[in-house]
């Protein structure tokens, strides 16, 4: 028999060891807190799985918005390039996200029915960061702030955002800047309303995708606006059609009709005359 070999100790090649009084992975990235935050009301075994799918979701919900608000300042300031980057960025988290329904799709509507009452009246629809990012992109509907009425920090966080231009606003004025013909009522509108489709912009565009060449930051921002709102659209659909795997038509714990209400929200468009563009050209 040979002699068991002396067990690898990473010290001698270096590794911190020691972390009394000095900052280690789990102090810089509060992991304490991120994994005492799973609260099952129920025994179920799948609870676990429902409740960290969501709360994930809404860690790169918070760099989505991260990055949107930032790529929206650069547009603004007309540091389109440097906004490539980033919404690059949030159409490959939207990806990430758009995977994970394949982990939530392995529970069937027996085991969800096992702590679905746990739940109360809370759904995804009361998601804040979800409006958030709506809201930020162009989809901005103030009946949908009604479920944060009881929490002022965040009303006032949705409220402030619908009184800003939206990101679809910030690049419509960046191409106005860039010479082309975004008419003046656009870019004076209330942008706390919600978008209305526009010839004149599609108008515009439709000159953008006839001539890329002459015009490729403006073509290049439009395709990336595109892009996003394609990853967006899957994450909807993966969502719905998710639902309707698990609660068939049954009605939703936040109250709407389920998957009639989510089947609407697949019509909305957040970049209308991006799409019309296509038709047209
Ligand atoms: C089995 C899993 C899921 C079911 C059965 C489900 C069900 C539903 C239903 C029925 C609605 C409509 C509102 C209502 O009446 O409740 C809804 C909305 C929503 N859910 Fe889910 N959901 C699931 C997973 C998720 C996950 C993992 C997320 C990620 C954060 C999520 C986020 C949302 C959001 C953001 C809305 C609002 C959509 C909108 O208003 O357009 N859901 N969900």
């Amino acid at each position: 028999m040979h002699a068991a070999p002396t067990p690898y100790d990473p010290a001698t090649d270096g590794a911190q060891m020691s972390f009394d009084g000095r900052m280690s992975y789990g102090d810089y990235l509060s992991i304490d807190t991120i994994l005492t935050a799973q609260h099952c009301r129920t025994d179920a075994h799948d609870e676990m799985l429902f409740i960290i799918q969501h709360q994930t979701s809404e860690l790169w919900m918070r760099l989505a918005l991260h990055e949107i608000d930032a790529a929206r300042s650069m547009i603004a300031a007309d540091r389109a390039r440097e906004a490539f980057k980033m919404l690059a960025r949030v159409s490959r988290i939207f990806e990430q996200l758009n995977s994970a329904w394949d982990v939530l799709r392995t529970m069937t509507p027996s085991d969800y029915s096992r702590f679905r009452d746990g739940l109360g009246q809370s759904s995804g629809f009361q998601s804040w960061q979800y409006r958030l990012i709506e809201y930020a992109v162009g989809n901005r509907n103030a009946a949908m702030l009604k479920p944060h009425a009881h929490r002022p920090d965040i009303l006032s966080k949705l409220q402030a955002e619908l009184a800003r231009p939206s990101l679809y606003d910030a690049a419509l004025a960046h191409v106005a800047r860039l010479g082309l013909p975004v008419p003046q009522a656009v870019l004076t509108r209330d942008v706390s309303q919600a978008w209305v489709a526009d010839d004149g912009v599609r108008a515009m565009w439709e000159g953008v995708y006839r001539a890329p060449e002459t015009h490729w930051q403006a073509y290049e921002l439009a395709e990336k606006l595109v892009d996003f709102e394609d990853y967006f659209r899957r994450w909807r659909f993966n969502h719905v059609t998710t639902v309707e795997r698990v609660i068939g038509f049954k009605r939703g714990t936040g109250g709407t009709s389920g998957v009639s209400y989510l089947r609407r929200m697949l019509e909305v468009q957040l970049f209308p005359e991006l799409w019309q563009v296509r038709t047209t050209l």
